[in-house]
């Protein structure tokens, strides 16, 4: 959370509707740690809710107009807050829309509007899940004020539908989970089947650095929802190849696939080959963190990301020169990338006494590269999407 930040949304959304908000919402953006692409699979994820977030500041109105202001952009959209539509050029309003439009169908459309203005510091694009925490935050605020109350789980799952409806995008529920079930200095543990959220400690002499390479993150461009459809694919075929039901490829396990691989499609084979192996990894990195070995976590991680470049080929040129200059730097345990992949963010595990040095070592082989560095901070894990006032 910033206080600076809180301050001037405060202050923008005084100047541009006359009086100050009833409500503010804060939801952070999250990292993922293990756990590649296995959402939409019913699998298992390591993640955190991260110190980069939104914040979501809004009054009630007495009619039914909703005005909705881009903090950053200082851009307001106004529509009927009983029939939001989609809108092709303020494309971010899209994200608040489809949060009202999915509570509107749970609670009933409200009758009176409202006046809204969100601001954050979650880099656009970055990987980091802006948009996730845009949605959240939105969906916080937006119950307090009309006195809605959903569980955490339906405020992640309505964020993800307005993803899928509003947005495009077929993702898992892995970014929202993470924005409202975070807690501060843990990891979450998600099972993406049963839908439980659970707090990891996570050791105290490491922490994590974001590396943004600011390559182009083009989840929206349909790539992400072509790797779903292979994988969704690759679980029929284990459904009818495989003597136990298989629901999805949580349920198939490395040795099945290393015994069926030759019979399959070739490429539905590689991608499979990604969410299968990150689910163990992740059950393998539970039990190393509660065996306090950060060593052997970080390894996992670097084969993760291995797994990303060779099975999912969501890698690119600018993650892997991260990834690779992260292996040969003093008190770096593990790398790799971090999300939807094809562009935005790696995640690097380093000692907490290496961090500062690890962080100008990976900026200086990434500007050795590419001419500029990539924009390298620490960050820490903390508490998931709330009111702030
Ligand atoms: C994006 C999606 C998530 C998840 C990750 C990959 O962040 O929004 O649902 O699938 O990619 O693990």
């Amino acid at each position: 959370m910033s206080d600076e930040i809180l301050r001037e949304l405060t202050e923008k959304f005084t100047a541009a509707y006359g009086r100050a908000p009833e409500i503010v919402s804060y939801a952070p953006g999250r990292i993922e740690v293990l756990g590649n692409h296995t959402d939409y699979n019913e699998g298992y994820v390591l993640s955190a809710a991260i110190n980069f977030g939104t914040y979501f500041a809004v009054a009630g109105r007495e009619d039914g107009e909703a005005r909705l202001t881009a903090g950053d952009l200082m851009e307001t959209v106004r529509f009927p807050v009983a029939a939001p539509e989609r809108s092709s050029d303020a494309m971010w309003s899209n994200y608040v829309k489809g949060c009202l439009a999915g509570l509107s169908e749970r609670f009933g459309a409200p009758a009176r509007g409202f006046d809204a203005m969100f601001l954050g510091n979650i880099p656009l694009g970055s990987g980091l899940s802006s948009s996730a925490a845009l949605e959240c935050c939105a969906t916080f605020a937006l119950s307090r004020l009309y006195g809605w109350e959903p569980s955490r789980l339906e405020m992640a799952k309505i964020g993800q539908r307005a993803e899928h409806e509003w947005a495009g995008v077929k993702c898992g529920l892995l970014d929202q989970a993470t924005s409202v079930f975070g807690e501060k200095d843990s990891l979450v543990m998600s099972d993406f089947r049963s839908n439980e959220f659970k707090p990891v400690s996570f050791p105290a002499d490491v922490c994590f650095l974001m590396c943004n390479t600011h390559a182009k993150h083009a989840l929206v461009d349909g790539a992400y929802n072509e790797r779903r459809e292979r994988c969704e694919r690759a679980a029929r075929f284990f459904a009818a190849a495989l003597d136990h039901p298989v629901a999805a490829l949580r349920d198939v396990s490395w040795d099945e696939w290393l015994a069926h691989r030759g019979e399959m499609d070739e490429l539905d084979a590689k991608r499979s080959a990604h969410p299968i192996g990150e689910d163990e990894r992740v059950l393998a990195g539970v039990d190393l963190l509660r065996e306090g070995d950060a060593a052997a976590f970080g390894r996992l991680m670097f084969e993760s990301h291995e797994s990303s470049r060779v099975y999912f080929e969501n890698s690119c040129p600018e993650l892997d020169t991260v990834v690779d200059a992260a292996r040969g730097i003093p008190g770096v345990l593990g790398a790799r990338l971090s999300g939807g992949g094809f562009g935005g963010s790696a995640v690097v595990l380093v000692n907490r006494r290496d961090a500062e040095a690890a962080a100008a070592a990976l900026r200086s082989a990434y500007a050795h590269r590419y001419g500029e560095p990539c924009d390298v901070r620490l960050v820490t894990c903390s508490a998931g999407a709330r009111i702030v006032r």
